[in-house]
């Protein structure tokens, strides 16, 4: 390991991920996420773009109290008040940065900023200062760096590195580079400017043309040192590098990349599974590393192969990405600290007394039901909860469905809305799911439009708990919500109001790559 370099690894699943439409996240969950990353132990989370909105900068401020060991960065446009705030949500963070972006292409500079190419040079130079006034650690990002020209791109990264700018992240913002010419952009930047070396040089590619991973190893194979990325490759459009994927690329081919990263290889899967349960978006099947059967072996042949010896099929160790490490059952039986234990080893900690009883009484009556309790049920079990408790508007009291053959289904609901109090609707349906929600409208009356109802199952068997996700949307805001429980017409109804939930809280945000101004 000596002779290799340190890859950093910045997450941005709280940042960039958030913008994938439906993703929105509450501040405790943000705060949840962030514990997962600083387990992973990635060097650098990118918590937020503070001056998007009051929910944002809390969120960075949450972060920042938080997280100890690894820096927590917020995002600025290349703009005074930007920054301030950016710097007012960091001030109590252990290790902070200040990230500031402008667009250098030419489409983006004469139609998004209506600048002419110097002014963003001025402007560049003076945010960097200005951030620099806060925090020794900034990092600028000539925003859609990918279709920029050359000249210009070195032009203003010296002056930004001149201005004191530590790190420099070339993004390919609407993923339109392929590997070899991005690798190439990378190594020309770093040869033909003078002061590279007084820089780090970092990625961040998106998914468009699925080539964000292929793009960023690339780039790493020509001199870049840091990596942006986010767990599952969640993302605006179709998504960022996928962490799992970038960092296990670089261990598994230790013989050809020429650096290595510290991450916990260890955490990867629990925090996937956290951030897909957040986000309501699943992980497919066969998505590489994280994926439900990224280890499975169908073929008769594979099986024979692997268990004669493992490498004939396998290139990584499934333990080695938190596969195995996550199948710890409990039971009825289980008590009160073999449940807080499990809890705590899968990065879920219960302070109070009363909070941990409550938990411990729906785990019972979960084990009632179901025989086996895994992790994934230990995790909707928490996160279910905690979305009960973050959103107070709308609650479920209690319902009742009939459904019966040659009879319309239908649905009794009785929820408890803010200000309303308790409320009751019966509605027919075309099944038992859409005549509870149809119930579920009759009281809230949200006009919400459905996108999207999904169900998984959380574990195997039909004693598994039902996993739902929603995502409505309403007046161009999207939204996800999720639900769980072993009778899935329970789930549906919990997913549907969680979702109505964010949209109360939901607060008008900017979105950081909008006009500059
Ligand atoms: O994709 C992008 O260009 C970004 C920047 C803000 C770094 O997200
Ligand atoms: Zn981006």
């Amino acid at each position: 390991m000596q002779d290799k370099e340190k890859l950093i690894v910045f997450d941005t699943t709280l940042r960039d991920g958030e913008q994938s439409p439906g993703a929105s996240m509450t501040c405790d969950e943000k705060v949840r996420i962030a514990k997962a990353l600083e387990k992973l132990q990635v060097d650098v989370i990118e918590a937020g773009f503070p001056v998007a909105s009051q929910g944002d900068f809390d969120a960075v401020t949450s972060v920042a109290k938080t997280v100890k060991d690894s820096v927590v960065c917020g995002l600025a446009r290349a703009l005074d008040k930007d920054i301030d705030r950016a710097s007012e949500a960091l001030k109590h963070a252990n290790a902070s940065r200040i990230h500031t972006f402008i667009a250098t292409s030419p489409i983006h500079m004469k139609m998004k900023l209506r600048m002419e190419p110097d002014q963003v040079v001025e402007q560049a130079i003076h945010s960097v200062k200005r951030a620099r006034n806060y925090t020794d650690n900034v990092e600028f990002s000539p925003e859609d760096a990918g279709r920029s020209d050359l000249d210009f791109l070195c032009q203003i990264i010296e002056k930004v590195i001149d201005a004191g700018a530590s790190t420099i992240n070339i993004p390919d913002t609407v993923g339109y580079n392929v590997p070899i010419q991005f690798g190439h952009l990378l190594k020309n930047l770093i040869e033909r400017i003078p002061n590279a070396d007084k820089a780090i040089f970092s990625v961040h590619c998106h998914n468009d043309l699925g080539l964000a991973v292929a793009n960023s190893l690339s780039a790493v194979m020509n001199g870049a040192r840091q990596v942006e990325c986010t767990i599952n490759g969640l993302g605006e459009r179709a998504g960022n590098a996928a962490l799992e994927e970038v960092v296990m690329a670089v261990k598994t081919r230790n013989d050809i990349f020429p650096c290595y990263t510290e991450l916990d290889t260890t955490q990867i899967v629990q925090c996937s599974r956290l951030v897909s349960g957040i986000t309501g978006f699943p992980v497919q099947p066969n998505k590489a590393i994280v994926g439900a059967n990224a280890f499975a072996h169908e073929s008769g042949i594979h099986q024979d192969g692997v268990l004669k010896n493992r490498e004939t099929y396998e290139i990584m160790r499934a333990e080695d990405v938190g596969w195995s490490a996550n199948r710890m059952v409990l039971g009825k039986h289980s008590g009160r600290n073999a449940f807080k234990t499990r809890l705590h080893e899968l990065g879920v900690t219960i302070t109070s007394e009363e909070d941990l009883n409550a938990a411990f009484t729906r785990f019972k009556d979960l084990a009632d039901k179901k025989h086996e309790i895994f992790d994934e049920d230990l995790q909707a079990l928490v996160t279910d909860s905690r979305l009960a408790a973050d959103n107070e508007c709308v609650k479920l009291i209690s319902m009742k469905v009939c459904s019966e053959t040659g009879e319309t289904p239908k649905a009794k609901v009785v929820l408890w809305v803010n200000e309303k109090g308790e409320n009751e609707a019966v509605c027919l349906g075309s099944g038992p799911v859409d005549a509870a929600f149809k119930a579920i409208e009759e009281i809230v009356k949200s006009g919400a439009k459905l996108l999207l109802y999904s169900v998984s199952n959380i574990t195997k068997g039909t004693d598994s708990q039902g996993d739902v996700s929603v995502r409505l949307e309403r007046d161009g805001k999207i939204v996800n919500g999720n639900g769980s429980d072993t009778d899935i017409v329970i789930a549906s109804a919990k997913a549907y109001i969680n979702a109505l939930n964010k949209m109360v809280v939901q607060a008008d945000k900017k979105h950081p790559q909008g006009s500059n101004v």
